[in-house]
């Protein structure tokens, strides 16, 4: 295996820095110790959260890999850091909805926990002055972000990877409520599944009692420090 050099600093992000490397077609990603809500205005610093998020999106990304489905994901190197295929992100963020939560739940006041009879994609443009509206198809092909064809085709990817990692979580007894997900694309055009799976960009319930497991306790200020609760998912996902 060629061994990975880290250069520059490509990108950083609220919770993750990019680096180049001596491949011109691979990242280093690096998951920092930060946990965001609120478009950055909740900010707290929480030591080795980014070592949990590291493992924990490794294990769900190799796990998706596994299954045969396009990922920028190639290796875990260290604690922190992770390789991947650089791609041009898509700025698009798209959400997968299994049971009503969070914005749906306000937007539309329905109550928290209705199961839906199938999944509810969304899409948001990634766009911090707008703060990240819900957009429809006809406005990212307006906007000329994507084409139809490339959205079907995202569509199918989304609608597989969430019936393979639904199972996945509920195997260990967590139910995957929603979760955010994005796409870049790679040198050759290849749509590649990107970003991270974490409990930062999922919520995730607890099967037997329903309790939240993840960053909606920060997020809504039931809970300072999760810590132990991405502890326990990750102690979850390396059951076998
Ligand atoms: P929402 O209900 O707030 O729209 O969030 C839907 C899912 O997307 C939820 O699992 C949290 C995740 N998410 C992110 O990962 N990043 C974000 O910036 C937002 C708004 C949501």
């Amino acid at each position: 295996m060629k061994s990975v050099i880290k250069k520059n600093l490509f990108l950083e992000g609220k919770t993750k820095k990019i680096y180049n490397t001596n491949n011109p077609f691979q990242v280093l990603i690096h998951y920092k110790d930060n946990i965001t809500a609120c478009n950055g205005l909740q900010n707290k610093f929480l030591q080795d959260k980014g070592i949990l998020n590291n493992e924990i999106s490794t294990l769900v990304f190799k796990f998706i890999n596994s299954c045969e489905i396009k990922t920028h994901f190639i290796r875990k190197i260290n604690n922190r850091e992770q390789l991947c295929h650089k791609v041009d992100i898509i700025p698009l963020e798209f959400v997968v909805r299994n049971i009503v939560a969070g914005s749906m739940s306000k937007r539309l006041n329905i109550k928290e926990g209705v199961r839906l009879l199938n999944p509810i994609f969304e899409i948001f443009y990634k766009n911090d002055k707008l703060k990240d509206p819900l957009i429809n198809d006809h406005h990212a092909v307006f906007l000329g972000i994507i084409s139809y064809e490339e959205l079907n085709n995202i569509y199918k990817i989304i609608s597989n990877v969430n019936n393979i990692i639904k199972k996945y979580f509920l195997d260990k007894n967590i139910i995957l409520v929603d979760f955010k997900i994005e796409f870049g694309k790679d040198h050759k055009n290849n749509i590649l599944l990107s970003d991270e799976i974490t409990p930062d960009t999922c919520r995730f319930w607890d099967k037997k009692t329903m309790k939240k497991l993840d960053k909606d306790l920060f997020r809504m200020k039931l809970q300072e420090d999760v810590l132990d609760i991405y502890m326990e998912i990750l102690k979850r996902l390396n059951v076998k």
